[in-house]
């Protein structure tokens, strides 16, 4: 297990490279050491029903997912499910077109991550998959940038359920719907959840609504479809444009309309 508040027996569960991707920069030290404590209004930004898995126990049996599996050495379980590869075995599971796409997760996290809002210490990122996990990432956390590394980071995180880094936790897995989530926030967040079908609005009427408030975004975080889980069904919905955006594009502006109510 990768749960020590000791490097040494870090050392002996983490890979070298994966230590090496998760060590934070300088300056990211510095901002985790100077983030401000109380009284400032926090972003959150949940990525809900995000198409980040393992590859299902339906899909274990399947002649090309074994053989990927025994060329790496690994459990078929263990595997990310991916479409640009599972895609002919994918076709048997349920809701199929809206899984299989670990690099909408990949390229959000980055985007969120590296935002000047989080290099100012107010964004809190939670990536919520398709079968109720969800994916804590410490603000400081400095994942891959390469996808394939940001594979076997997850895959890792699936199966040892958190990773730390000399004794810190920067990304932890639990078992918990949306709505839990949700209920965690605290008290008066202010919850959005951006969907092409919901009310018009515009990037400068979000961040005056959303101007000295606690905050949380939610948007999907799969390729196609629309959200399942009866908790977000019944919220109100804003749409930030007449046509069906991709998610990194939808989180961009919201993250952008956090930084000017921010100003
Ligand atoms: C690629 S979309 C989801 C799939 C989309 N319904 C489809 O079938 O192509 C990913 C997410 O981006 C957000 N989104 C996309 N377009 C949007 C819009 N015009 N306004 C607000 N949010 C949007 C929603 O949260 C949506 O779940």
């Amino acid at each position: 297990m990768c749960r020590s508040n000791g490097m040494t027996a870090h050392k002996k569960v983490c890979s070298k490279s994966l230590q090496a991707h998760l060590q934070q920069t300088p300056a990211q030290a510095t901002l985790i050491k100077t983030r401000p404590a109380n009284n400032f209004v926090m972003y959150t930004f949940i990525l809900a029903e995000s198409a980040l898995e393992t590859v299902p126990k339906e899909l274990w049996g399947d002649a090309s997912i074994a053989a990927e599996a025994k060329r790496l050495k690994r459990k078929p379980g263990e595997l990310l499910l991916d479409s640009s590869r599972h895609l002919a075995a994918m076709r048997k599971l349920k809701d199929w077109h809206k899984r299989g796409r670990p690099d909408i997760a990949h390229f959000c996290a980055l985007l969120a991550l590296d935002s000047k809002l989080n290099q100012s210490g107010k964004l809190h990122l939670y990536v919520h998959t398709i079968n109720d996990r969800v994916v804590k990432f410490d603000p400081g956390v400095r994942i891959p940038r390469v996808y394939n590394r940001f594979c076997g980071l997850m895959q890792d995180l699936f199966r040892r359920k958190h990773i730390e880094y000399e004794g810190k936790t920067l990304l932890e897995l639990e078992d918990k719907t949306v709505g839990k989530l949700l209920k965690e926030l605290p008290k008066k967040t202010l919850v959005i959840v951006l969907d092409a079908s919901g009310e018009k609005t515009t990037l400068t009427k979000l961040s005056k609504k959303i101007k000295d408030k606690n905050v949380c975004f939610v948007l999907g975080g799969f390729p196609h479809g629309v959200f399942d889980s009866p908790e977000l069904k019944k919220l109100p919905k804003a749409s930030i444009s007449d046509i069906e955006l991709c998610a990194w594009t939808v989180l961009a502006d919201a993250i952008a309309a956090c930084e000017v109510a921010d100003e």
